[in-house]
């Protein structure tokens, strides 16, 4: 870590988390704490919660929690580090300028690294295509009808004709074989050795939501396969949570995105002004995408391709979409195959007239139905408007549903009335009454496989926070060695130094966690989901089982890393086993 810990506290100290969220959140005060809609994950009605006592958020609903730092780590996707240095900024505080020495580069965690290769080679790329070696990707990106000003905008760049040219840049940079290769930049074989993944394309740097450089796509200039060549997934490239020109169209102010399938179409709407185009990473879309966009508008258009494969995308697209609490429009581009050509061929004014011409994405939907139905015939026409109807029911909201039920009427011209009765019938018949089921959180998800035994620890170490009485209580049996698993008793040092200094404060026990995995798994140790006890007598029974159960377990785990030949160490376990036989007789009592 680069930091004092003081100095990573002051920053968290000067950076209310209630005021910090609301930047992101809308919140509203209840009781002691704020609530609002949870920002990393879909729901109607606001279940994250945020303390300005404790400096925590926790989301019901899906188990996210953390301090200020984990947040801004979760919503911006910044490393630990970033996080901090955001926040200073923010608060005013000064920071030491950070060295990159081989050493620091040794101890920065690996998504550090690996955002900086990312960045490395991409301006190194960027350099090639405007040397003369580069010339050829740089005509082939002017032939495509790219103004200099745009391949700057875009990072657009040029990898070498031969083969490990990246990679002797890079380790002249300093960086190891296992980094480069981590960052997915070179594979290896036996008979080549180690080799550039990309050598003699366009290279297309892919930026996360904050420009920075996670990955890559690549094209050949001329029609081998496979056309576009992507980075693999690597710690710091997800490709279900990142978004083509996301970065540039979070700045714009329309109210929709347009989503495309191509970088080349994303850089030519950018290009021709349309500066909220983005568009998928060679993958579906997923409702990991749907979020993010939903962070940023209500609304999308889909460009997608005009053929078979693009109309089939759109169709997997607008209930992901609409999931999300997204409405998704559809626009026409034919007689053109991609907004690129579009473009190309009709400029901006029209695609512009196809944006105010574009289709509702259920009307839509319904179009690309009918063509499965024999609308000329009764049956079929029948069985068009019952599937319409099921479709209908979809819509949670009367006024909603309500409003397509017309539209639909009035398009396929039935009475409303009939179309209404349907809708009803069908709901009925398929069961709406049945309850919604709720998403399961993940963190529910991984307590249930997780072990018994660490499942336990993980219930003290959240009531000891919850409550200064508890503690009180636990302490007297437990103590940080017991907890097995080296994380836990980490914070379990940490809260009891902190009881021992009397001052309570858990949102400063996570700042010792400057790695983003251990750092998420600290914030659910304050968070671990209890089962509601009503009564003071279950109580009491729940904590009792609890520190029993872990104090046994830890007796055991010592027992069976014991050195045979330690025979004292043996006797002060047995001894410690035959006060846990004690402490079943005794009741703990909450008064
Ligand atoms: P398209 O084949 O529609 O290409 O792929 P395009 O965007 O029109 O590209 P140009 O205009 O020929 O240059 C759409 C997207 O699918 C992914 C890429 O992300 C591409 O932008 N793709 C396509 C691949 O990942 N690999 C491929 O081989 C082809
Ligand atoms: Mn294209």
């Amino acid at each position: 870590m680069y930091y004092s810990d003081e100095l990573i506290e002051e920053v968290r100290m000067k950076n209310d988390i209630v005021d910090v969220i609301s930047g992101y959140v809308r919140l509203q005060k209840k009781g002691s704490s704020y609530f609002g809609l949870c920002p990393f994950h879909n729901e109607k009605s606001p279940s994250f919660s945020v303390s300005r006592q404790k400096q925590m958020y926790y989301c019901f609903g899906c188990g996210a929690g953390g301090n200020v730092f984990t947040f801004l780590m979760e919503y911006e996707n910044l490393t630990f580090v970033e996080a901090v240095q955001m926040l200073a900024e923010r608060a005013g505080v000064e920071l030491p300028v950070m060295e990159y020495s081989r050493e620091a580069k040794e101890r920065a965690d690996l998504k550090s690294i690996l955002l900086e290769i990312n960045k490395v080679a991409a301006q190194y790329f960027y350099v090639q295509l405007k040397s003369e070696q580069g010339s050829v990707g740089y005509t082939y990106l002017k032939n495509r009808g790219l103004s200099d000003d745009t391949i700057r905008g875009f990072g657009l760049g040029y990898s070498n004709k031969y083969s490990n040219d990246l990679y002797q840049y890079m380790k002249s940079k300093g960086y190891s074989e296992e980094q480069i290769r981590q960052a997915g930049l070179i594979s290896t074989d036996e008979k080549n050795g180690v080799y550039d993944k990309f050598w003699n394309r366009v290279m297309f740097p892919i930026m996360d939501v904050n420009s920075r450089v996670i990955g890559f796509g690549g094209r050949v200039m001329g029609d081998a396969k496979p056309k576009y060549l992507n980075s693999p997934e690597t710690p710091v490239f997800d490709k279900s949570r990142n978004l083509y020109g996301l970065n540039r169209a979070r700045a714009s102010k329309k109210p929709y995105f347009l989503l495309c399938e191509g970088y080349m179409d994303v850089i030519a709407l950018h290009q021709a002004g349309f500066t909220n185009a983005v568009a998928s990473l060679g993958t579906a879309l997923t409702p990991g995408h749907a979020s993010l966009i939903k962070r940023y508008v209500q609304e999308v258009y889909l460009t997608y391709d005009s053929d078979e494969a693009g109309t089939r995308a759109a169709l997997r697209g607008i209930p992901i979409l609409k999931a999300a609490g997204i409405s998704a429009k559809v626009i026409r581009m034919d007689p053109y195959k991609d907004p690129d050509e579009f473009i190309q061929n009709l400029g901006a004014e029209e695609f512009e007239k196809r944006i105010a011409d574009a289709r509702n994405g259920f009307m839509f939907s319904l179009e690309i139905l009918q063509r499965e139905y024999d609308m000329d015939s009764p049956e079929g026409k029948t069985a068009f408007f019952r599937e319409t109807a099921r479709r209908l029911t979809g819509f949670e909201d009367e006024l909603e549903r309500n409003n397509y039920i017309e539209a639909v009427a009035k398009a396929y011209r039935v009475s409303p009335e009939s179309l209404q009765k349907l809708v009803t019938k069908t709901a009925i018949s398929d069961g709406l009454a049945k309850p919604v089921e709720r998403p399961k959180s993940s963190v529910e998800k991984m307590v249930k496989k997780e072990d018994g035994h660490l499942t336990s620890q993980k219930v003290l170490l959240t009531w000891m926070i919850e409550d200064r009485r508890l503690f009180r209580t636990i302490s007297q049996y437990i103590h940080p060695e017991d907890f097995t698993e080296e994380l836990y008793k980490t914070v379990a040092e940490l809260l009891y130094k902190q009881y021992a200094e009397g001052e309570l404060n858990p949102a400063k026990i996570l700042n010792h966690f400057t790695e983003e995995e251990m750092h998420r798994e600290a914030a659910s140790l304050f968070h671990t989901r209890i089962r509601e006890l009503s009564t003071k007598q279950e109580r009491e029974q729940a904590l009792e089982e609890t520190i029993l159960r872990v104090k046994k377990n830890s007796i055991d785990v010592q027992m069976r890393q014991l050195d045979p030949a330690d025979i004292a160490g043996l006797q002060r376990l047995m001894e410690e086993k035959r006060k846990l036989t004690d402490l079943k007789k005794l009741h703990i009592s909450l008064d």
